[in-house]
């Protein structure tokens, strides 16, 4: 299985902030909002990881991550030159995406809770065993901002509605998302909607209606955010800041993943960790290496 991250898009809720720097590299605490995304893929333990990013920005993307060799991964970019939506992100990396499985997540999500690891590596391997498509139900106080999910009383998903205004639950898709190797063709099907976006809904209707929609629902111990408001992104900042202090272990730690999983070795952390030294963030990557 690959992962793409989609880190392009226009930020325009996060204007004026956003007018002349891309969002995903904007500090949620202490590391760069595309840290967190790409920590879920790490946790779910795919190496392959595609990254749409707009024209501007594809060169700070490679100063920040390269090609992922220093953390042990494999990274492409794709540029999408506008941002015409999720499903068009997907459509353009047909190329790359090459017939198999993806986990898709939005560059601006942030996910924390016990048993994220089990639930990632797990949906993965339901996806590339059984096929078809997963996604993330999150209870939310405002679901006419969200993708809302309907359910039946088994659990199965009826409808995936983009910010309805008469909510069927109070259940919103979070920005990940399982998808077997037919996604590309879906994507491709698709028309624009009145909003003129390729819109992901559209892809989900694909996949209900060959009834290959599958959701599960994240309990109350997940935390979810989507930093894309002025007020969402502070939230996250300061939800990672207290988790951080409070046990003195670091969410979206990309480093640190990378080596717990074995990508990594030692020397290569402390590579890393030297880069960093003046930091909280490379004295922690210092004690990761030494405590083994
Ligand atoms: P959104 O938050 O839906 O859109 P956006 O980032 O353009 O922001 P705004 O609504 O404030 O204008 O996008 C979700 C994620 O997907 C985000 O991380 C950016 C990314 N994205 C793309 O990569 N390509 C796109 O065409 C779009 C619309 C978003």
């Amino acid at each position: 299985m690959k992962a793409l991250i989609l880190a392009g898009g226009s930020g325009t809720r996060l204007y004026p902030v956003t007018m002349a720097v891309n969002k995903h590299f904007l500090p949620i605490y202490n590391k760069p909002m595309i840290y967190y995304s790409l920590s879920l893929v790490f946790l779910a333990k795919i190496r392959e990881i595609i990254i749409v990013v707009n024209p501007e920005d594809e060169k700070n993307f490679k100063q920040l991550l390269g090609c992922g060799e220093e953390l042990g991964v494999n990274i492409e970019y794709k540029v999408q030159y506008e941002p015409k939506g999720l499903a068009d992100g997907v459509k353009l990396c047909e190329d790359l995406i090459k017939e198999q499985p993806i986990l898709m997540v939005l560059g601006d999500n942030v996910l924390f809770g016990h048993g994220l690891t089990e639930l990632l590596t797990e949906t993965k391997r339901e996806i590339e065993k059984e096929g078809g498509s997963f996604i993330f139900g999150y209870y939310v106080k405002d679901p006419s901002r969200f993708g809302i999910i309907e359910f039946d009383k088994n659990g199965r998903v009826l409808s995936v509605e983009e910010k309805p205004n008469n909510p069927k639950s109070h259940y919103a898709a979070i920005g990940v998302y399982f998808f077997d190797e037919k996604v590309v063709d879906f994507a491709k099907k698709i028309r624009p909607s009145n909003r003129g976006e390729y819109e992901i809904t559209s892809v989900l209707e694909e996949y209900l209606r060959i009834g290959k929609l599958r959701a599960k629902v994240l309990g109350r111990g997940f935390a979810w955010f989507d930093a894309g408001t002025h007020d969402s992104f502070l939230e996250a900042g300061e939800f990672v800041a207290t988790i951080e202090k409070k046990t003195g272990l670091m969410i979206g730690c990309i480093e640190e993943i990378a080596y717990r999983n074995g990508w990594i070795d030692k020397k290569q952390l402390l590579k890393m960790a030297e880069r960093f030294e003046k930091t909280e963030y490379g004295k922690y990557l210092f004690r990761i290496a030494e405590e083994g």
